[in-house]
């Protein structure tokens, strides 16, 4: 289920060009099931009409601090102390002051500053605005205070201005979005995860490489919904064409030595390895310093040693949750159940290696010490949450936060 889901969403929106943006940012939130209450404030309805966040989100947009509801309840103050997020996008510098300042003179500030949810912050102005050591120092002391703000992306403004400024695109925001309510109350919030994706390149010489077809598409979705549920994510991936999930630590490498090296680094700290890496099981001896002629040559022989198995020289981590995949042409089962005891895993996942590889979907098996579970053919995304939500029931004991509420001293 989608982390949004049934959260209540305050989306502040200030007098920034970049407004417009976060219009489809609040039709993905809705769609996604969040109840999403948009602020605007007075400069920002003069770049977007309430009329569009209005008809996007299927509630009123909010502008007034002296509007009262119906029951006299004092709406400013209330409407906060409901919402599980403030995500403030685009945020300007005039708004980060006052908001630095504890100012609370329209119905945005007076929200974040009666509000005991998160708040994200996602900057848009122009980039001598954005580095003037006041907006700096306001930044510095938000920060400072808990709230979470995103860096403005570096390119050309609306005037004729390159430079850092730009509102984060919203799939961006969105990510970070999802990412900090796993945080506040995802299963795997303080679990550290370590996902591996992609192929690896093993050289030949210095423009040619042994590879496969990986896209990435299924490491990535996995990375994304261990983030979603909560995690600090580390994604490790080889080269790859799918575009990686924001708000993870992404670490790329090339080819299987490089990758080993950053898992054993990686998973020092981390309580769950999902090695989804086609890691390759040879590379050339040795990489040809210069790019290899033909020459007259009809034939061209490169000899292959075996790389290292990266799951099986660490199988003495009993203590980390490991998930390795399996990818067969044949005997798809006999195959899995060999790797799961020789390479000491928690979990296998077996598929079928020329439908997944480089597919949009993926038809799992689910092995442990317990049994066989076959899911259906599903879209990678959706495969992964399935993945994740299994991993966490079947693992609880070793993974899964403790209930928000129960962590309590009495006996
Ligand atoms: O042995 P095979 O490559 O089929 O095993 C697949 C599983 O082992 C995957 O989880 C893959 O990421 C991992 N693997 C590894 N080191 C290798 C090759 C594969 O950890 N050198």
């Amino acid at each position: 289920m989608s982390i949004v889901k049934g959260k209540h969403i305050i989306l502040g929106v200030t007098g920034s060009i970049a407004a417009y943006k976060v219009a489809e940012l609040a039709r993905n939130l809705t769609l996604d099931g969040a109840i999403v209450d948009v602020i605007m404030t007075a400069a920002a309805q003069r770049f977007v009409g309430a009329a569009t966040f209005q008809a996007l989100t299927g509630r009123p947009v909010l502008d007034d601090m002296w509007a009262l509801p119906e029951d006299g309840v004092v709406g400013h103050v209330s409407l906060g102390q409901h919402a599980d997020l403030l995500v403030i996008a685009p945020a300007t510098a005039n708004t980060i002051a006052r908001l630095a300042a504890g100012l609370c003179d329209d119905l945005l500030t007076t929200t974040a500053l009666a509000t005991s949810a998160p708040i994200l912050i996602a900057p848009a102005m122009n980039p001598h605005m954005y580095e003037h050591p006041a907006t700096q120092a306001n930044i510095a002391l938000l920060r400072q205070r808990g709230v979470t703000i995103l860096e403005p992306a570096y390119g050309r403004m609306a005037e004729p201005v390159i430079g850092r400024g730009r509102l984060p695109e919203p799939a961006i925001i969105e990510a970070e979005i999802r990412a900090l309510l796993g945080r506040t109350c995802g299963p795997l919030r303080g679990r550290r995860v370590v996902v591996t994706a992609g192929g690896t390149h093993e050289p030949i010489d210095p423009v040619r490489f042994i590879g496969n077809r990986a896209s990435g598409r299924m490491g990535y979705a996995i990375a994304a919904a261990a983030r979603d549920r909560g995690a600090s994510v580390t994604l490790i991936s080889g080269p790859a064409t799918a575009q990686p999930p924001a708000a993870v630590t992404l670490i790329r490498v090339e080819t299987a030595l490089d990758m080993q090296r950053e898992v054993v680094s990686a998973i020092a700290s981390a309580d769950l390895l999902i090695m989804n890496a086609a890691v390759a099981d040879f590379r050339p001896a040795t990489a040809s310093e210069h790019k290899i002629k033909k020459g007259d040559d009809e034939e061209l022989t490169i000899r292959l040693v075996r790389n290292p198995d990266i799951l099986a020289s660490i199988a003495h981590r009993r203590d980390l949750v490991k998930i390795g995949f399996a990818a067969e042409t044949h005997d798809l089962l006999t195959y899995a159940h060999e790797k799961l005891e020789r390479k000491g895993l928690d979990m296998i996942v077996a598929n079928e290696a020329v439908a997944s590889i480089g597919a949009e979907d993926i038809q799992m098996i689910l092995i442990d010490a317990q049994g066989v579970e076959r899911l259906p053919q599903l879209p990678k995304p959706v495969a992964a949450e399935r993945l994740l939500d299994a991993i966490i029931e079947r693992f609880a004991a070793r993974l899964r936060a403790p209930e928000i509420g129960s962590m309590t001293t009495e006996e």
